[in-house]
């Protein structure tokens, strides 16, 4: 009988292992995809791979040598299976990366929309625009003076009352009515003038489903050397029909308001019921959606104009009260309480 170890030299199987080690690991490391990787699975751990060909002829060595080598080289079968296995996990996770799997449910772009208010707010100050009337902001934080004095509101009134304006200080309150910008547009400019001013107002009302401690208003501001009553009603008219739908009518009720005189309040016909009589409108057939007038003689003095010299009109609307009534919304408080469901309706 010959000696295995002879034929087969152990050294020279060691220096086959130290060989595959060297290369094959690092190739595997390297394989750029799953079929390179599959080309050398086949050259290191195939039926013809040099491994296998060791793996088979342990029998022919030396007992000592067989316990060796062969440990060596399961060690070493081991460890390429291994590598294998997780080089492929690797490209798995990269092609996952790199692909769109088309047959997936898009995933939606969620888009914001304008608020209901301000959505409003747009087209309300839009139809004025295109009678040449200009948007202009006034402030949040006013003092007495621009909120009730320059507006002609005596210092008894009850609107100065604690209970019906937030007085934050030092002089200082939340507007309760967007009219102040009135008069801080009229101290700086010289008529003529035609401005719209929308804007957050403030009162301390409780809330229910028509008040709210804050609300918004669009007030605004005719003046020059000649505007009369009637430009009021033609303006205010063809606000509302352009606004409510072309068929609505429109109606002036007396009405006081300090710094107007003569002071109304505008109607305009019930756009659900032609004002035949529903429940938006309380069957009156009409819906009440702002006051207007003549701007007050004291108005133009406070501000330090001549009101022998000029003449205008003022108006102001509440948005949420106009939007209620366009949108069919039972509850101011809808507005404000952020419930997507209800904003998604205005998109
Ligand atoms: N400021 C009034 C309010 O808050 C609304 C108003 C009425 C504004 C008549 C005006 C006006 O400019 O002329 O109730």
């Amino acid at each position: 009988m010959t000696d295995p170890s002879e034929t087969l030299p152990s050294d020279s199987i060691d220096s086959i292992l130290d060989e595959i080690e060297r290369k094959a690991f690092s190739k595997i490391e390297q394989a750029a995809d799953s079929a390179e990787l599959e080309v050398l699975r086949i050259e290191y751990l195939g039926k013809k791979a040099k491994l296998s060909f060791v793996l088979k002829s342990l029998g022919e060595l030396s007992r000592d040598d067989r316990v060796r080598i062969g440990g060596r080289a399961n060690q070493i079968r081991n460890g390429l299976e291994e590598s294998i296995r997780k080089r492929k996990e690797v490209l798995k996770g990269a092609w996952r990366e790199k692909s769109i799997d088309f047959t997936l449910p898009g995933l939606r772009a969620e888009s914001g929309t304008l608020h209901p208010i301000t959505q409003t707010v747009h087209e309300i100050v839009r139809i004025f625009e295109k009678l040449n009337f200009e948007q202009v902001a006034g402030r949040e934080v006013e003092t007495e003076f621009y909120n009730f004095t320059a507006l002609n509101i005596p210092e008894n009134h009850p609107s100065r009352d604690a209970f019906d304006t937030f007085f934050t200080g030092h002089g200082h309150l939340l507007r309760s009515q967007t009219s102040t910008v009135q008069i801080r547009i009229m101290e700086k400019r010289k008529p003529p003038l035609r401005i719209v001013a929308p804007g957050r107002v403030y009162r301390p009302d409780t809330v229910d489903a028509s008040h709210s401690f804050m609300f918004h208003q669009i007030e605004g501001l005719m003046v020059d050397d000649r505007t009369t009553f009637a430009d009021l009603k033609g303006i205010l008219h063809l606000f509302l029909r352009k606004f409510f739908g072309e068929t609505s009518k429109i109606r002036f009720r007396p009405h006081f308001f300090p710094f107007t005189e003569p002071s109304v309040e505008v109607d305009v016909s019930c756009f659900i019921c032609r004002a035949k009589g529903c429940s938006v409108c309380s069957q009156k057939g009409w819906l009440e959606v702002m006051g207007a007038g003549s701007v007050h003689p004291r108005v133009f003095e406070a501000v330090g104009y001549d009101p022998r010299k000029v003449q205008g009109f003022a108006f102001g609307m509440g948005v949420e009260r106009i939007a209620m009534l366009k949108y069919g919304i039972s509850d101011i408080r809808l507005f404000f309480e952020n419930d997507v469901r209800f904003l998604k309706q205005f998109f």
